[in-house]
């Protein structure tokens, strides 16, 4: 079926691996984690440092934390696995005749899991294979996510069918601009009109993802239309979001939001003003026209107020800031994302949780603090785009994680000391004393350690779901993080096997591109 497509040959031994595995998917999830096998290549380690050894059997990981072995090694034998990081097919078919392995899990390169598959079919045995990110031979990554929902697979669990892309393409149908007419009522005023233009414009859309996602796994079933309701209240809770925007860009005096004109830079302030305004009324009236059970209702609506309340005061905080600015120290601009940037997380997945009518107080805790993870992890992120693409927050137009970390780091250093006190005080105005700050900010490797208070913060949220009974919502929060932080793309190929798509090109050109 692959060769006949019209596709480069790297996507489709790619293609191959992936329908592979949803062949042998079921087949693997209803084996025992005791009968199983992770194997893994030497190549994941970080070559110049990696201080394990080797034996007759591979790699014997020392736990040094420099990669992603020691993390999934544990994990798997945790669960009853056993692991090897080992090359070789020789290795795997020994192991195999033991008659003690019945499933594979897989982790290698193309070219290694293309040589493997007749193995594999020949032994019948189960094998779901996770191509690295990018098969240089030496320093390979791994998506650790996937790897660890392959580890976990089980016949009971279903968050696999869970199809993360089709939740989000359906969630952003919703946002059309008919759609929107359609569940709000047709739009009859030019305010209506400016407020559902912005609403269906642009966005990543996560929060009402979201809050589809948590119902979605909290109810069970992969398959279940989303009820009318649960729509009503995801657009409520990106209606909250996008008000919050609006406001944010004429308190920020940010002209420009989605490389488009904000909405006060087309309409002016006081016009923009108000249609953020109408859309926090509109995601009220969603929630309290909600088809839930009346207390059901009472709780989401409290569960927005919070948020708002919260959210409004952690922009306050940046606010009053700015009258009066001085340096703050990262934990207090930490202290301001919590609440600024992890309410609307939080409201979106409780508003999902309760419409499921599954909330109680231990889940609820949990995704608060899940919640608080991504809210931090995903400003920071915010803030290190801003870092990398120069913008002027960073400079101290509201304080920003690498300015405090900036300022902690550069006490030592008279001369980056003076280049970042007048950003605190909002008076790194000219260009010359912008670059200033840039390099400063650079020369003191801010970004690392903003990069690692990031990585903490995704981190975290995973640990935060340890304590969750639900199966189903476990691996898809989990899930979760990694697309939202880790827009992952097969990056590169080795060497080997250039040369041979290169030379099956040169010979089949009908195949070709
Ligand atoms: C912007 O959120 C506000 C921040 C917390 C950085 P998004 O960047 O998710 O905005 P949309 O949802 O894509 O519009
Ligand atoms: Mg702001």
């Amino acid at each position: 079926m692959l060769t006949g497509a019209d596709i480069s040959p790297i996507y489709r031994e790619y293609a191959a691996v992936l329908l592979s595995n949803e062949m042998w998917r079921d087949a693997l999830a209803g084996i025992p984690y005791e009968r199983r096998l992770l194997l893994m290549p030497k190549c994941l380690r970080v070559e110049a440092k990696c201080p394990a050894p080797f034996d007759e059997f591979g790699l014997l990981c020392k736990k040094c934390g420099l990669c992603s072995i020691q993390d999934l090694q544990e994990e798997a034998e945790r669960l009853g696995y056993a692991v090897l990081v080992a090359e070789g097919s020789a290795i795997v078919m020994s192991i195999i005749e033991t008659g003690k392995i019945e499933a594979i899990v897989g982790v290698s390169c193309l070219s290694v899991l293309e040589r493997a598959f007749p193995y594999m079919e020949a032994a019948a045995i189960p094998g779901v294979a996770i191509p690295l990110l990018q098969d240089d031979c030496i320093d390979t990554a791994v998506d650790t996510d996937w790897v660890w929902d392959v580890i976990h697979l089980t016949s009971d669990d279903r968050t696999y069918r869970m199809d993360l892309e089709s939740i989000r393409r359906e969630v952003d149908t919703w946002f059309l601009p008919q759609e929107l007419d359609g569940l709000l009522g047709p739009a009859g005023s030019e305010t209506e009109r400016i407020a559902r233009d912005w609403l269906s414009r642009a966005g990543k859309r996560w929060r009402p993802f979201l809050t589809v996602c948590a119902w979605r796994a909290l109810t069970g079933d992969p398959d279940a239309p989303v009820p009318a309701g649960l729509r009503r209240a995801a657009v409520a809770v990106e209606c909250f979001h996008k008000a919050s925007l609006v406001h944010d860009d004429i308190e920020d005096d940010d002209a420009s939001r989605y490389g488009i004109d904000a909405l006060h830079t087309a309409h002016g302030v006081p016009v923009a003003l108000n249609a953020g305004d109408f859309l926090l009324g509109e995601g009220y009236r969603l929630l309290a026209e909600s088809d839930a059970p009346p207390e059901t209702v009472v709780a989401m609506l409290r569960a927005a107020a919070d948020g708002h309340r919260t959210l409004s005061l952690g922009q306050g905080a940046e606010l009053v800031w700015t009258r009066n600015p001085k340096p703050l120290s990262s934990l207090q601009v930490l202290d301001i994302f919590r609440q600024k940037t992890a309410p609307a997380f939080e409201v979106a997945l409780t508003i999902g949780a309760l419409y499921s009518t599954q909330m109680d107080d231990d889940l609820r805790a949990t995704l608060v603090k899940y919640s608080e993870s991504i809210g931090m992890a995903y400003q920071i992120r915010d803030d290190l785009e801003d870092l990398a693409g120069a913008a002027g927050d960073v400079c101290g137009a509201r304080p920003s994680l690498p300015l405090a970390v900036g300022l902690e780091r550069g006490r030592a250093h008279d001369e980056h000391a003076a280049v970042l006190a007048p950003a605190w005080a909002r008076q790194a105005n000219t260009a010359e004393a912008r670059e200033a700050v840039f390099r400063a900010l650079a020369a003191l490797k801010v970004e690392d350690r903003c990069e690692s208070l990031l990585q903490g913060y995704k981190e975290e949220a995973i640990r935060s779901l340890a304590d969750l009974e639900n199966p189903s919502l476990k691996g898809l929060l989990r899930r979760v993080v990694g697309k939202i932080f880790n827009d992952l793309e097969v990056k590169g190929w080795c060497g080997e096997f250039e040369a041979r798509n290169a030379a099956g090109r040169a010979t089949r050109p009908d195949v070709a591109g």
